[in-house]
């Protein structure tokens, strides 16, 4: 800002005209441009290039400012230290804690979306970031990916559709979202050497859409590529992903920013669309191999020039990714107009609160187990690590050092009152603790007037967690024998469960209710509280299939080449020492093509323990067939199907009402039905709404691999309305023709 001012100030009294990189009334464009034929070749190379852990340069001579990155995607993360993968133990970074991805997208509402970027964007801006790392929109592929919480489940309509309020919102403070990991990083086990194999249908139908969206309606100013090998070569210098789709064909005119240590090749990075490189292996104090500054070694740095100077490279392609820097520089730090942000505030955990209650979901909940009334109950038992543990820190690259956390056991202390609140813990993941024996639980269970039981995963290692999956599907710490003698001590047991994957549920049929208590962030405890006490009634619905077994999920079906993959010698990668770079590939195969989630399950008439799209509610909703305004369209016209909901129970409550659309008869093999719309609805007692959903000739299409296009056939659809993927209402048939 100084530099900024005396560059104007000199420009002032020297008589000579504002610079057109300085004046705010020119374009985006024309400024870039300016700016660029300004700089000199090593001041582009710079700006491409990191110069600390999560910032790069801008141009210093000329008044631009630095990129500063954080993550990202639920909060801003604490300062770490300029070369090293340590806090820097600021005092002024704790920061709101808004509730993992996925209980967005369980909130199936694109208003919390919006509040959700808005509140982040807030807090980037305050911390003077302009990029925020987020949101991650890869695919629930596999329940045992540990990084699904910071995911939008698994449809790519769903998650697209989460996606684009999110980012806006966080544009218009100014920051820059950097929606990653582009493309199908859908396993964190070897994620640096998995090399995905898949059809093109399933690019293009379920990994695809959901970055499209957020590139072409979100207008994200910047994406990450990310770790995987996607056909032989890595998605940060992926020509396939970033020249041919991203730039070519939805034509993005942001930055890719590689992930961190994501670059492997000078050549390909140079050639094949990465514009700004981080994280690549170094301490940044050290020399390299080569005599160099450790961020000069960075692929994109001295090697980069010195590519260049032996006439390999075309020094074209640094200018056009010196300008996609710019461009997001200029979107951001360069913006005089840009709103100030705020930081930790009470308004912010507020937002984080009702994101939290929108998102949780009651899965099941026999003979009105839930809600706990506090005047019901004179003395609740609460079982459970998870009801007091922090579930801000740990999971990786996305864990916040927060300005609170409201635990469970607090927020039920505080809403009951603490008198009416017993805790044991039940279970420990501390292998040398000693607990109390199952007997003593049953014991204190069958006392009380009712039991909440609260466990799950807890973001360590293996438990959703990065760079690590799941080595299980069930619920670690042996808490399904706690859970099914609390069952069997207390009709009046709940159910909690914390995490942001699916988990075996062997007590399905013994637990009466059963809740998905997701990563809620800063006000976990109080939003879980009012859910369970029913001062707030929920509303989500799972954005993805919550299977019996792992062998119901598609990707489990294939051996090893389907998940987690294979080394190339078609040995099973675990515990190897990989020495060279073509042993270190494995190969991955997506054998289940485009059936993930529930296209699977319904494909094979597999009855999940839940279905994707279910949540239930303390009051019930009754909903009119739908109707469709004709029986019949032309390719570019439209047909609007409506309904209407009714609340008939006796209390408040909001319903999320979804749109299936299937192809009665196709040339190609496709799913029952695809999710299509879904609106979700808040009605009182006994009222009632209009639900209404356009369908388009875009709805009906599949991808053509042999056009490389969307293709819509003509004849009969059917429009299913339902309260889940498993739940329909009632159908309706049209011609497409
Ligand atoms: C993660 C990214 C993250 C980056 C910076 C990487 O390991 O994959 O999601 O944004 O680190 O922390």
């Amino acid at each position: 800002m100084i530099v900024l001012g005396a560059i104007l100030s000199l420009a002032s009294c020297t008589g000579e005209k504002t610079p057109v990189y300085l004046d705010d009334s020119k374009s985006i464009e024309e400024r870039v441009e300016d700016a660029l034929q300004r700089m000199t070749f090593d001041e582009k190379i710079a700006i491409i290039h990191a110069q600390s852990k999560f910032s790069s340069p801008g141009v210093p001579r000329l008044g631009i400012p630095e990129v500063w990155c954080s993550d990202g995607p639920h909060g801003i993360r604490m300062e770490l230290l300029w070369d090293a993968w340590r806090a820097a133990d600021w005092t002024n970074d704790y920061c709101t804690a808004f509730p993992a991805l996925t209980c967005l997208a369980a909130s199936w509402d694109r208003e919390m979306s919006a509040i959700y970027g808005k509140a982040l964007g807030e807090e980037a801006r305050y911390r003077n970031k302009n990029v925020l790392l987020g949101p991650g929109l890869n695919i629930y592929r596999t329940p045992l990916n540990g990084r699904n919480f910071e995911y939008l489940g698994e449809d790519p309509y769903l998650a697209g559709k989460m996606s684009v309020p999110y980012i806006q919102e966080v544009q218009k403070v100014g920051v820059a979202a950097c929606v990653k990991h582009y493309a199908l990083n859908n396993q964190e086990y070897r994620r640096n050497d998995v090399d995905v194999k898949l059809s093109d249908r399933a690019l293009y139908e379920i990994y695809l859409p959901a970055f499209k969206e957020a590139v072409q309606v979100g207008k994200a100013w910047s994406i990450m590529g990310s770790y995987n090998l996607y056909d032989g070569q890595h998605c940060c210098h992926n020509k396939r992903l970033l020249v041919d789709i991203l730039r070519g064909e939805w034509g993005f005119d942001g930055a890719v920013v590689s992930d961190w240590g994501g670059v492997h090749s000078t050549e390909e990075a140079l050639n094949n669309g990465l514009d700004l490189e981080y994280g690549t292996w170094t301490n940044g104090l050290t020399l390299s191999e080569m005599g160099l500054d450790a961020y000069d070694a960075y692929h994109m740095a001295v090697p980069l020039k010195n590519y260049i100077a032996s006439g390999k490279g075309d020094a074209k392609l640094v200018d056009e990714k010196a300008r996609n820097v710019l461009r997001l520089i200029f979107r951001t730090t360069m913006n005089r107009n840009r709103p100030y942000g705020s930081f930790a505030t009470d308004e912010h955990a507020a937002v984080s609160r009702r994101i939290a209650e929108n998102g949780i979901v009651l899965l099941k909940n026999e003979n009105r187990v839930l809600p706990i009334k506090p005047e019901s109950v004179n003395n609740i038992l609460v079982v459970g690590e998870n009801a007091d543990y922090m579930m801000t820190v740990g999971g990786g690259s996305s864990e916040l050092k927060v300005k609170k956390e409201v635990s469970p056991i607090e927020g039920l202390r505080a809403l009951y009152g603490e008198e009416k609140i017993a805790y044991m813990k039940g279970y420990t993941q501390n292998e040398d603790e000693k607990l109390e024996s199952i007997e003593a639980l049953k014991c204190a269970a069958a006392e009380a007037d009712a039991v909440i039981f609260v466990g799950g995963l807890n973001k360590k290692h293996f438990q959703d967690c990065e760079s690590r999956d799941r080595k299980e599907f069930g619920l670690p710490y042996g808490q399904d024998a706690v859970i099914e003698a609390l069952c069997e001590a207390n009709p009046r047991t709940a159910v909690v469960i914390i995490s942001g994957n699916a988990v075996a549920t062997p007590w399905l049929d013994k637990a009466p209710a059963i809740v998905e208590g997701w990563y809620l962030g800063s006000e976990a405890g109080n939003a879980l509280a009012r859910v369970l006490s029913g001062e707030v009634n929920p509303s989500g619905k799972l954005p993805f299939t919550y299977y019996t077994k792992l062998e119901d999920c598609g990707a489990h079906n294939f051996g090893d080449i389907c998940y987690p993959g294979l080394l190339v010698n078609g040995e099973y990668p675990h515990f190897k020492r990989l020495k060279t770079d073509t042993v270190r590939r494995i190969n991955l195969e997506y054998k289940e093509d485009i059936f993930v989630g529930y296209r699977w399950v319904e494909k094979y008439n597999i009855k999940p323990a839940f279905a994707f799209g279910h949540g239930l509610s303390y009051t019930t909703f009754e909903y009119t067939p739908v109707s469709l305004s004709r029986s019949s369209m032309k390719e570019g016209g439209k047909i609007v199907a409506s309904l209407r909901v009714k609340n008939t129970g006796d209390v408040a409550g909001s319903e999320v009402v979804q749109l299936y659309i299937g192809d009665d008869e196709s040339s190609v093999v496709r799913p029952v039905k695809e999710l299509k719309g879904f609106e979700k609805v808040h009605l009182e007692v006994g009222e009632s709404a209009k639900v209404k959903f356009e369908i388009s000739a875009d709805d009906l299409k599949f991808f053509d691999e042999a056009k490389h296009d969307w293709v819509a056939e003509k004849g009969t659809f059917t429009v299913y309305i339902g309260a889940s993927s498993a739940d329909i209402r009632s159908t309706a048939k049209f011609e497409l023709r």
